[in-house]
């Protein structure tokens, strides 16, 4: 007999995002003829037996709001095999037969133990970080984008009317995407990031070239997990004697909430809807991601002569979710 229940959990930190994918999820199980079961606290909580059966209504009302309503935790012992057993006689005692595990790299890991002993599990990536392997962006990443660059707009104001300079600290423990994207769209002077050594000497040089280039402020994006973050940083610039108002500010977890953008929201429609498909055509050991990296050139006898159509298949997808 084929999977007759689904259960769903958000791990990790939280993503803009996460409800819409457990939304979906749902959704798209129910729409198929599954039962769902939501885990709350991750797999601390399914090592607890903290399950909770999810209808159509239960999902309701939540597609716009962030952070996860099934909750999250951070939970390193489930590296643990014996951790690990005990959640799995949770899951069968609760009749699950199959797992949706929404979140970052810590989330994947658990996935993947729990696929090795042999249960069937299908990952979604969600994490603002967007450090998760295989696909070019999770769920929560450009909600985050947008809250750093609403930020430093702001930031920009102040800074030009006192003519001072701004380092602004994001997330990212390991991973610069946050720091290296918010850069370019908020056009700041420079960039730091864990992936690169910059030492806060070259910080000078381009904070003074960009006073003397005729700039009224001077924006340094600098990611928390860079060789120098944001207040190391400012304490060798003030040793260095910049000559310049230097402030800092550091953007911290405000750049994990708020409403999910129009863009985390269908990511979280596609693989929510993507990874119930996948664990009923029997798949397990997958996570779901999307991959569209390439800029490339179109033939302008191809743009020029036709128009683009919609594709059809969000309609099955739109229909699938209304419930
Ligand atoms: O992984 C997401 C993230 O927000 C990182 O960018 C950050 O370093 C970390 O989580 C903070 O974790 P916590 O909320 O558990 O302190």
């Amino acid at each position: 007999m084929g999977i007759q229940t689904i259960a769903v959990l958000t791990g990790g930190g939280d993503a803009p995002g996460m409800n819409a994918a457990v939304r979906a999820v749902t959704r798209a199980a129910l729409h198929n003829g599954l039962r769902v079961l939501g885990i709350r606290r991750a797999y601390e909580g399914m090592t607890q037996g903290e399950f909770c059966e999810l209808g159509p209504r239960d999902v309701g009302g939540i597609i716009q709001r962030g952070g996860t309503f099934l909750k999250t935790a951070r939970f390193p012992q489930f590296a643990e095999p014996e951790v690990q057993r005990r959640a799995l006689v949770q899951l069968k005692t609760h009749g699950a037969g199959a797992l949706v595990a929404i979140g970052g790299d810590g989330t994947m890991r658990g996935a993947l133990a729990l696929h090795r002993l042999g249960f069937p599990v299908v990952g979604i990536p969600a994490s603002i970080d967007n450090d998760v392997y295989g696909t070019d962006i999770a769920i929560g990443v450009d909600t985050a984008l947008n809250t750093i660059i609403e930020a430093i707009d702001k930031l920009r104001d102040t800074a030009s009317s006192h003519q001072r300079a701004f380092l602004v600290e994001t997330m990212g423990r390991h991973c610069g995407h946050l720091a290296l994207m918010s850069g370019i769209i908020s056009g700041a002077e420079m960039t730091l990031v864990p992936e690169r050594d910059v030492e806060p000497e070259e910080v000078a040089a381009a904070v003074r070239e960009a006073y003397a280039r005729g700039k009224t402020h001077a924006i340094v994006v600098v990611s928390e997990g860079a060789k120098y973050p944001a207040m190391k940083l400012k304490q060798r610039l003030d040793e260095l004697k910049l000559d310049v108002d230097l402030r800092v500010t550091i953007l911290g977890h405000v750049q994990r909430g708020g409403h999910p953008s129009a863009w985390d929201r269908l990511i979280a429609a596609r693989f929510g809807v993507a990874a119930v498909e996948r664990l009923l055509a029997g798949e397990s050991g997958v996570m779901v991601g999307l991959r569209a990296r390439e800029v490339v050139p179109v033939p302008l006898e191809e743009s020029g002569s036709r128009q683009r159509e919609p594709d059809m298949e969000f309609y099955r997808m739109g229909r699938m979710l209304a419930q």
